[in-house]
């Protein structure tokens, strides 16, 4: 299958079905011989239960503590799957809007597009353990808030990989910690899939970061041009700030060390 007719067939799908559309045999089985005309941002179509919750009907985000109780930690996994859920909508969107990117760039979207459709699927499934459905809960539209403001693969990448799921480097195994601590091994366990494959996401992002950086400016001096005000660089961190995770995902220890120290009185004009 050519790569645009499968990211469009899962950007415009209206049901959950179509948006974890796989392709027979994997990746090995798409081709990228016609990229098409690049496709600026618009909000994916949602089935009627999925719909973006007005702010007065949005739940809060449990604290740690709170985990203890099964319904806070059910809360939890619903917003981390309709995480799951807004990134593969956004993987596709990149594929749709970055037709001229690199080929390595775009399989390697391919590729991360597919994990999040599996990331996706665990934690319905985990849920269902639970005896939820997904979309029983208030969904928000978190991701989707940032993308208006990503017009280039270097936004794209600082945006998605470098602070979206770069923050999935401590949250991942802090809530991890946090269902152990509460005798839900089952959740923990699936945090620490995610958190493995989170590594190989913010490394596509940090390899992509280097190949786009303008000569004058550093890593992060790159990444820090590309955030705004939906995503600036301290939403790139979580609760427990994962040094060897990020080494692991090909941060130097520059961008790590400006990462960590950054607070909003750095921010540009
Ligand atoms: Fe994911
Ligand atoms: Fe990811």
């Amino acid at each position: 299958m050519e790569l645009r007719e499968w990211a469009m067939r899962i950007f415009t799908a209206d049901c959950l079905e179509e948006k974890l559309l796989g392709v027979e045999g994997g990746l090995k089985n798409v081709t990228d011989h016609e990229p098409g005309v690049a496709i600026p941002w618009s909000r994916p179509p949602r089935p009627a239960h999925l719909q973006i919750a007005s702010r007065d009907k949005q739940t809060k985000f449990p604290r740690p503590n709170a985990l203890i109780k099964p319904e806070m930690r059910i809360r939890c996994l619903h917003t981390f799957a309709n995480h799951e859920l807004m990134a593969l909508e956004l993987m596709a969107w990149a594929l749709l809007a970055f037709p001229e990117a690199d080929r390595v760039f775009r399989l390697g979207l391919a590729k991360i597009l597919m994990d999040e459709q599996e990331h996706f699927r665990l934690y319905c499934e985990r849920l269902e353990e639970m005896g939820v459905t997904f979309g029983e809960l208030p969904v928000n539209d978190n991701f989707w808030r940032a993308a208006a403001d990503i017009h280039t693969p270097l936004d794209w990448v600082c945006t998605m990989h470098l602070t979206f799921e770069q923050s999935n480097l401590d949250h991942a195994p802090f809530y991890s910690q946090c269902f152990r601590r509460f005798e839900d091994e089952a959740s923990a366990m699936l945090m620490q899939r995610i958190f493995e494959d989170e590594i190989l996401h913010v490394r596509f992002g940090s390899r992509w970061l280097t190949h786009y950086q303008p000569p004058e400016l550093s890593e992060f001096e790159t990444f820090e041009s590309c955030t705004t005000r939906f995503n600036p660089p301290h939403r790139a961190r979580g609760p427990e700030f994962q040094t060897e995770a990020r080494r692991r995902a090909g941060l130097s220890d520059a961008f790590i060390h400006s990462l960590q120290h950054w607070t909003p009185h750095d921010q540009k004009a």
